[in-house]
Formats: C-alpha cells, structure tokens, sequence
C-alpha cells in the first residue's frame, strides 16, 4: 500500500515556487492506469510524445500526431491527477506561427482539461510562447537535446561539449524564461552547463540527462521501471519490470500448456456460484 497522503491539486504557480527549493519530480504517462499509481509519488504529470517510442514502436517522435496525443492526454485525465498535467505538443503542431500553436495548444486544453502544454524549442520559440502564455496558456519550454528535432540536429546528442552549444544552449534558456515559459526541461546537457543555466534563469530547471543540479527531474516512466533492453547512461532502472513481466508470461504459458491452469479454484462452478 501507498504510504503517501491526499494532496490538493499542484498549479503552474506552485511548480514556479520551487525554483531552489527542494528538487520537484516529473514522470511521463500515457495511460490513466499508469497515471493512478504515479500520481501520489509526483509533482508533475507529462504526456510526452514518447509514447510514440515507447507505446506506439516508432523510431522517434516525429510521427505522433495530435490525434495519439490527445487520446492519450484524456485517458490520463480520467485518472483525475493531483499532480500537474503537462501535455506535449506533437511535432508540426506548432512550428508553423504562434496562431497555429494557439489553435492545437488551446484544443489540448480544452478536450484534455490539461493545467500546461510542452514545446520544444529555445530562441526560434519564444515569440510562440510568448505568445500562448499571454493568452493563458501556460508553457513548459524544452530545450538542450529536442528529440523533434534529431532529423536537423543529427541524431540523439549530448548537447554543451562546444563553445558554440553552451551559448547557444544559455540563449535558449534566457529566451524561454524571458518569453514567460513557467519552467524548462534541460534534456541532454552536460552537467556544468546545466548547473549554469539553472543559477541563471528565474524559472526551475527539469532535468533528463541534465545532472542532479536542474530543480527538478524528469524520467519516461518505463525506462525508470526497466521495460527496455537497452539503459541510457542518464537512465536508473529503479525495477526490472522487463525480466519480471517475462518470467511470469513464461509461468502463464507453461501452467497453460501443462492444463495447470486454470485450476479448479479459477472455474465458475454451476452448483452454488461461487
Ligand atoms: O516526450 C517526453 O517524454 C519528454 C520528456 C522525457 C521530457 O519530452
């Protein structure tokens, strides 16, 4: 049984608030069964565009469009979360002008009941952002490693080893904070460019891959949970949910093919229907 307490509801504001304090916790969600049990142990919900890599066998999260998030961001409303809830907007639902952002984000909002949306981009962004948050749409800007993006940027890199990434990477943040994005994730940047960009800009800093030194930290649920071969440095398999889904699948399908299951306990019987 869960040891944590009933909460209120957490706001943009109260996310704000936790610039310095102690470090605030984010994790991804897709569905309302998974929001359910995460939801006591967070402060932030995201429906991230990873479900595309890690639900729907993409290679990336280009191809999710705005129909998968939204199925998803109403499944995790129905889990009625406490904590935030963020949605991502999908690639090439906002790139285009901040109308068109208006347009998907308020939808997001207004079908999913959702407190934020998620986008990615730093200096190329913020009149976008600028522009949905003075409509009151409040954004979580993403910046560093933007998987949107990895067809340009070649691939799935640690972004702040040049000279030219770190100021580009501390624009990006000056921009977002500036721009009036409520907090940004830090994705893939090396540690003292992080720790840098967090003492610099007034908004929390969301970690992935991004060092302990970011206000907060954000994983993909299933990657925390071990669902996956594969482990990213940046990634700590806090369960190993993989070996243990397989060895009881093997059990199923051994007790099944023996007739040991069902067994006599597991039959409806027709006599006193119990
Ligand atoms: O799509 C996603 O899940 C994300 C987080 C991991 C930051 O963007």
């Amino acid at each position: 049984m869960s040891s944590v307490r009933p909460r209120r509801k957490t706001s943009v504001t109260d996310i704000r608030r936790r610039k310095d304090g102690d470090p605030f916790v984010c994790l991804t969600a897709y569905t309302a069964m998974m929001a359910e049990i995460l939801d006591p142990h967070v402060d932030v919900l995201l429906v991230g565009d990873s479900v595309g890599t890690v639900l729907h066998g993409h290679d990336s999260t280009i191809p999710v469009g705005m129909d998968e998030m939204l199925l998803h961001a109403r499944s995790v409303a129905r889990a009625n979360p406490n904590s935030l809830f963020v949605v991502d907007m999908p690639f090439g639902s906002y790139e285009a002008s901040a109308d068109v952002a208006f347009k998907n984000a308020s939808l997001v909002l207004k079908e999913t009941g959702a407190d934020a949306v998620k986008l990615e981009g730093g200096v190329t962004q913020a009149d976008t952002i600028r522009f949905l948050v003075e409509r009151g749409i409040p954004v979580m800007a993403h910046i560093g490693l933007r998987p949107q993006a990895v067809r340009a940027t070649g691939g799935y890199r640690i972004v702040g080893k040049t000279q030219e990434e770190c100021d580009a990477l501390r624009a990006d943040a000056d921009a977002v904070d500036a721009a009036g994005a409520f907090s940004v994730v830090l994705e893939g940047v090396v540690e003292p460019v992080a720790r840098e960009i967090t003492a610099q800009i007034d908004i929390p800093t969301i970690g992935i891959g991004a060092s302990p030194a970011c206000d907060g930290q954000i994983l993909v649920t299933e990657d925390l949970l071990g669902m996956f071969d594969r482990t990213p440095k940046f990634v700590r398999r806090f369960a190993q949910l993989r070996e243990t889904i397989d060895a009881a699948v093997a059990d199923y399908a051994a007790a099944v093919r023996k007739r040991q299951f069902p067994s006599d306990a597991e039959v409806y019987a027709n006599d006193n229907g119990d």
